[in-house]
């Protein structure tokens, strides 16, 4: 018989091409395994949940109240994949945050990606906020409404969309985050929804980065008001999924026509479980919550300590972002912040725009004062 030689699968040239450049510009991405030994300024466990004893014992008992067996979901939530812990802890969500419903998304990316896609038409428009995250920007991509981004958290910009468009679209939606990823600033978000509800559009709200750090169950007051909240289990919840809120008409909707909740496997009991453990415990222990925003205190005195305060990007929230430039320069910064045990991430253009790369400090209600006073007389001393 004739050996058949195995061919060499042959990589598309013009892929290797976008690697090289990649490469070429400092910002090849590689997979490392975080190092545990070092101090963590770059997790988005803000409050320390994914390591707690005591959301795992609660998650445990949650677990045996719904005598539950099955570790994998086995299907999409409109087939096999719906069960009785999922709809109570949705049922849950909607009282917790006052919204009519609650629907559970695999992840936030996916309640972003299903969200957007779904329910802006072709003569609709989406005014975004230009600094949103890849998760609505890709939902943008994948809807057929016109779209047009405005500048980041200015208000004036967005009015002035507003009245420009207001009567050539059928429906105006207005997309922001609470907290902003990369920045960590906020938008004013009762003045972005007054302004949304001047002009009669629907405003949607992705509260990743804010909940469990700015508040407890941030907009639940103005829930009724907004067409969609995003939360993410990912962030303060230290676990894995989101939500979105808001109508029963929206649920009954996206049950219908958003294809990442249709088309995929529901995420399993263990981390339904986990997630309601998780905001149980939020909403009735302050200490956690407390001590992040007490040590967020203390890192922006420490900031003016070391006079550092204008390499930060002005924020309230756990993320807290030091402009310097230049790809390799960030790199370096990191590297050397690092060495002296403290894990501070760069983050590169092009995830940010060129000329903003930065370091990003991620805070924690278990990082220390020591380790805050450390970390930045370090970098004040690499900076200058
Ligand atoms: C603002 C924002 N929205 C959505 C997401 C996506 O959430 P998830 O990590 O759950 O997919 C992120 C994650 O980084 C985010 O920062």
């Amino acid at each position: 018989m004739r050996k058949i030689q195995p061919l060499k699968l042959k990589f598309p040239e013009t892929l290797q091409e976008k690697l090289d450049k990649r490469k070429d510009e400092g910002s090849f991405r590689v997979l490392k395994i975080s190092d545990s030994s070092l101090v963590d300024f770059s997790s988005n466990d803000y409050l320390g949940f994914s390591k707690s004893q005591a959301i795992s014992e609660f998650a445990q008992r949650k677990l045996k109240e719904y005598s539950s067996q099955l570790h994998g979901a086995t299907g999409s939530r409109l087939l096999s994949g719906n069960y009785p812990l999922i709809t109570d802890f949705e049922n849950y969500l909607a009282k917790q945050y006052d919204a009519e419903s609650a629907l559970i998304f695999n992840s936030g990316y996916d309640a972003n990606l299903g969200l957007i896609s779904s329910v802006a038409q072709r003569h609709d428009l989406i005014l975004y906020d230009e600094l949103s995250h890849a998760s609505i920007r890709d939902g943008i991509s994948l809807s057929p409404a016109h779209s047009y981004k405005f500048q980041h958290n200015n208000l004036k910009d967005l009015e002035a969309k507003l009245s420009k468009f207001q009567n050539q679209f059928e429906t105006i939606y207005v997309i922001t985050e609470h907290v902003f990823s990369m920045d960590g600033d906020e938008v004013d978000v009762e003045a972005a929804l007054e302004v949304c509800e001047t002009y009669g559009a629907c405003f949607i709200l992705d509260e990743a980065h804010a909940i469990g750090t700015l508040s407890k169950t941030g907009y639940r007051d103005l829930g009724n008001k907004i067409f969609a909240r995003i939360i993410t289990f990912g962030k303060s919840f230290g676990s894995h999924g989101a939500v979105i809120l808001g109508s029963q008409d929206l649920q009954d909707y996206l049950i219908n026509f958003a294809k990442s909740f249709i088309y995929t496997t529901a995420l399993g009991q263990d981390t339904i479980a986990r997630n309601w453990a998780a905001h149980d415990y939020l909403r009735t222990q302050s200490q956690d919550f407390e001590s992040l925003r007490s040590i967020i205190c203390y890192f922006l005195e420490t900031l003016k300590t070391h006079e550092l305060a204008s390499y930060f990007i002005e924020s309230n929230s756990a993320i807290q972002s030091c402009v310097i430039g230049g790809n390799q320069k960030v790199k370096t910064i990191s590297n050397q912040l690092q060495a002296e045990g403290f894990d501070v991430r760069p983050i590169l253009s092009p995830t940010v725009p060129k000329g903003s790369e930065r370091l990003r400090f991620c805070l924690h209600s278990y990082n220390t004062e020591a380790e805050i006073s450390k970390s930045l007389s370090k970098l004040s001393e690499l900076l200058n």
